[in-house]
């Protein structure tokens, strides 16, 4: 939510800044701007502030030029106080101009600090930031306080989470950097330093990084980087190396980055058998983890979105071989409704981004109660990654659809390996015979047959999702999780009310939604105790009029079945069975016009709670 980029001490300000928004407009794409200066210590200079409604390219278009600097911080926006509109836009400036603001997270008492303190101040849109700002303006003036001691009295007043980036403009060569809670890392480069929400922003100048902690404050110039807590003590903290590799972060010839890494998705399983297997196919999981769960009488999964459906897509093979019950948690609800806990509770975090506000809020209190948790993301060195006792990554390479694919069958390959790894532990009959590497490298080839059949699958649905208002995935067990998760990608880009449901419930009551023509899209793994049942609720629906289309794995397959996946492994059935499901909202999107990597009100990072 909300992307942040600055730059201080490069001859071209600018081109950095664009650059940079351009890679963080997964986070936010409602509106962005730029505030660019000259960097030089003891020259006083105005900059130019360019804010524009909409995405980075219309920001792109108002900037001509003569707009140049060798400082600026930049903004992209996703909307949480405030409709998406210019005067909301983030940089945001105090009243006489001076001060300068990008904000990523929600000031919870800002209304408070409004009426305290800024009573008589004019403001020019509705944000929580905008209110920042004016504070850190008004207690230099009234308090005669330099800009950090200014800055760093704001913070104590403020409430909520932040990411801020600030500059003076009579003092055009420092970025002066806070937050908490909300994610920002710090660039290093050559004679030139850099502040971001994602490291990726930056990866074109620097793969030399250092973290910000909660509650620290950043003093940035070309040349030093001082850190500070709240106190005012100096904190010292090494730089890290970061991986990121440029071609990673790039399109390549895909139209959008939902097809290539959907279409990338074989190439993550391998790496995950490399990654979490030795030559031999012993499974390699950190022992620590290990020897955790196996002394946890319970398994607690919390995720959001997608990470959500992973999680309940792992569960039975959890649960089959590590022998422990596993129970989900939507993390927005465990985060002030947590239900009563077993005795030994080990908490899996699933969250590809690692930044998710309400997942944090949990672990937060997870963390206060003492008790061993496991973060399994996509983001080495993100919020979630640091803040658990244990990380398991994902090594999908970076996923910047906002439309979550390859995290999701790369969460439930990851949470396989380490379900046999515990299972292997315990000596479980069922994990000691789950050739997990030899399994995943089938579910790799079935996932490439059924990208081979892109254009059949095309076919089947692009009349069928044409112009509906309204869809229906339906399924039993495993198909039923992925039904979940199929109906939130159809919704999420293609705009189609879609329900994933259990399909033996609808009978309960929702299938007096089905009418002539409803879409029905029935997923049926080679599960024999359920196939026959959900071929019975199909036959349902059809009798009222819903046109139906089936995916089905090849040994359950009858005639007239119209997606076929082929058979793999029921622990890791949800993986093969979910491609077709993202190619089809995939092609609803494109056919409807869509933009399909950002699906309106979205963001990619959801780091507000
Ligand atoms: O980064 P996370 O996995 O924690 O994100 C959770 C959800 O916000 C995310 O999965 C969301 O549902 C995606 N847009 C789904 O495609």
């Amino acid at each position: 939510m909300c992307g942040i980029v600055g730059v201080v001490g490069h001859k071209n300000a600018r081109d950095i800044l664009m650059q940079g928004l351009e890679k963080l407009e997964y986070r936010g794409y409602d509106s962005a701007g730029i505030f660019v200066t000259s960097a030089q210590q003891g020259v006083q200079e105005t900059g130019q502030l360019i804010k524009s409604v909409g995405r980075i390219a219309d920001l792109r278009e108002k900037i001509g030029i003569d707009v140049a600097g060798t400082a600026g911080i930049g903004h992209t926006r996703w909307a949480t106080h405030g409709k998406p509109a210019a005067h909301n836009a983030h940089p945001h400036t105090s009243s006489d101009g001076r001060f300068v603001l990008v904000h990523n997270g929600v000031i919870e008492n800002y209304l408070a600090l409004k009426q305290d303190y800024l009573s008589a101040d004019h403001f020019d849109g509705e944000t929580d930031t905008e209110v920042a700002v004016h504070l850190i303006a008004a207690l230099a003036e009234q308090e005669g306080l330099d800009t950090l001691e200014a800055f760093k009295k704001a913070l104590t007043l403020i409430e909520g989470s932040y990411a801020f980036a600030l500059m003076d403009r009579t003092r055009p060569d420092v970025i002066y950097v806070a937050k908490n809670k909300s994610p920002l890392l710090i660039g290093l480069g050559d004679g030139y330093h850099m502040v971001c929400s994602d490291a990726m922003a930056m990866i074109r100048e620097t793969s030399e990084f250092m973290e910000i902690h909660d509650h620290e404050l950043v003093i940035l110039t070309k040349d030093t980087v001082e850190i500070h807590d709240l106190a005012g003590n100096i904190v010292s903290r090494e730089s890290y190396t970061a991986e990121l590799d440029l071609s990673d972060i790039g399109k390549g010839t895909y139209p959008f980055y939902m097809l290539k890494e959907i279409d990338e998705q074989p190439a993550v399983m391998r790496k995950l058998s490399q990654v979490y297997a030795d030559e031999n196919g012993q499974v390699t999981v950190d022992q620590g983890i290990i020897e955790a769960l196996v002394n946890a009488d319970r398994i607690y999964i919390i995720a959001a979105g997608t990470s959500y459906h992973a999680g309940y897509a792992s569960k039975y093979l959890l649960e089959e071989l590590t022998e422990k019950p596993v129970e989900l948690g939507i993390a927005s609800e465990w985060g002030y409704n947590m239900p009563r806990l077993s005795d030994k509770p080990f908490f899996i975090f699933l969250s590809q981004s690692g930044e998710t506000a309400d997942s944090r809020q949990v672990l937060v209190k997870v963390n206060a109660l003492g008790l061993p948790s496991l973060t399994v993301t996509n983001v080495p060195g993100s919020t979630l990654s640091r803040e658990a006792s244990f990380t398991m990554l994902l090594h999908a390479g970076p996923e910047i659809a906002v439309a979550s694919t390859k995290a999701y069958t790369a969460q439930i390959a990851t949470l396989a390996f380490l379900a046999k790894a515990v299972g292997t532990a315990i000596q479980n009959d069922k994990a000691q015979a789950f050739d997990i590497v030899h399994e995943l490298s089938i579910v790799a080839q079935t996932i490439e047959t059924t990208l081979s059949e892109k254009a059949w699958i095309e076919n089947k649905i692009t009349g069928l999702l044409a112009t509906t208002r309204n869809a229906f995935y339906i399924g039993r067990g495993q198909d039923y999780y992925v039904s979940m998760e199929a109906s939130l990608k159809l919704k999420e880009i293609s705009y189609i009310q879609c329900e994933g449901f259990a399909a033996g419930e609808l009978k309960h009551g929702t299938i007096a939604l089905i009418e002539d023509q409803t879409p029905v899209i029935a997923l049926i793994s080679n599960n024999p105790k359920v196939a026959a049942h959900t071929r019975g609720n199909v036959s349902e629906v059809v009798a009222r009029g819903a046109s139906v289309v089936t995916i089905v794995e090849r040994a359950a397959a009858i005639d007239g079945d119209d997606i076929i996946v082929n058979t793999v492994h029921p622990y890791l059935s949800s993986i093969a069975m979910v491609v077709p499901t993202q190619l089809i909202a995939y092609y609803a999107s494109l056919h409807r016009g869509l933009d399909v990597d950002k699906p309106r009100n979205l963001a990619k990072s959801v780091t507000v709670e």
